[in-house]
């Protein structure tokens, strides 16, 4: 491993453009579960029944009560971890320069990387189904369930639920920069979930290194990814960081 870490660092260096995408498994030594896997959230609730848009509009109230609610107690206990500190210092050494997220956490920006692409939205932001209006979740009244706007609408949460289209601006810009990189960072992700998945492969036939970050393999692992550092992304982003240090 300490080789392998020691070429993946060489080849972060070299680069001239590199980019990060980021799944749920990089927010989970935060504290924040997964959807897959061990202890994934997918394993205890339906997502069908809880996370897709008609689920939502049909009954907001059952999805505030049993994944909203509980997700927003836990993204506010959350702080960044080391992979997410490790990426932040990537970005200052100049050695990274975007993040995707699938995550809806905002642990990237909290950790201080500036140019983060929130692939499925963002968590911190509501807006009124009836008239629009936005607001930030800190500064709604969670004391009624669903929480409404001042119009008497129901906020729902800027992500994006399944049976969504991604933010086109999200996905044109994502394309554009996976095609133009010389290393992508895969870290915390199971790449099943389109068309965030797709980012590898639109890197890699474009000549870039994939660098693979995940304590299991995944459909990129043994196909996609040129180095799989296993392990969790805290400890091995810890590693790759000093690296690159060392390689100056
Ligand atoms: P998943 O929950 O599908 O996958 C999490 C990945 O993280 C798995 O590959 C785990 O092996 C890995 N993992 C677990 N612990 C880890 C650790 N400590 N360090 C590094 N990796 C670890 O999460 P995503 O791929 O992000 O979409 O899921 C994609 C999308 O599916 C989510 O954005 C969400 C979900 O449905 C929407 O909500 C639209």
């Amino acid at each position: 491993m300490d080789d392998l870490i020691k070429r993946a660092a060489a080849d972060l260096s070299a680069a001239a453009r590199s980019v990060a995408l980021t799944g749920a498994g990089i927010s989970v030594e935060s504290g924040i579960p997964p959807f897959r896997g061990k202890g994934g959230l997918w394993e205890k609730i339906d997502p069908m029944e809880f996370a897709h848009i008609d689920a939502f509009l049909a009954d907001p109230e059952k999805v505030w009560t049993v994944l909203i609610r509980e997700m927003k107690e836990i993204i506010d206990r959350a702080a960044p971890n080391a992979a997410h500190r490790g990426l932040a210092r990537l970005a200052e050494l100049g050695r990274l320069n975007t993040v995707i997220t699938q995550n809806v956490d905002g642990l990237h920006q909290a950790a201080g990387n500036t140019d983060v692409i929130e692939f499925h939205g963002t968590f911190a932001r509501q807006r009124c189904l009836d008239c629009g209006t936005g607001c930030d979740t800190a500064e709604i009244d969670m004391s009624v369930i669903p929480p409404r706007c001042h119009c008497g609408g129901i906020y729902r949460p800027d992500c994006v639920f399944f049976g969504e289209m991604i933010p086109p601006g999200h996905l044109a810009r994502s394309r554009e920069i996976s095609a133009n990189c010389d290393v992508m960072l895969v870290i915390g992700t199971s790449a099943t979930v389109q068309p965030a998945a797709m980012m590898p492969y639109i890197a890699r036939s474009a000549g870039a290194t994939v660098i693979e970050i995940n304590p299991e393999p995944t459909p990129l692992t043994g196909d996609i990814s040129d180095y799989i550092l296993t392990g969790p992304a805290g400890e091995v982003m810890d590693r790759l960081v000093t690296a690159v240090e060392a390689a100056g």
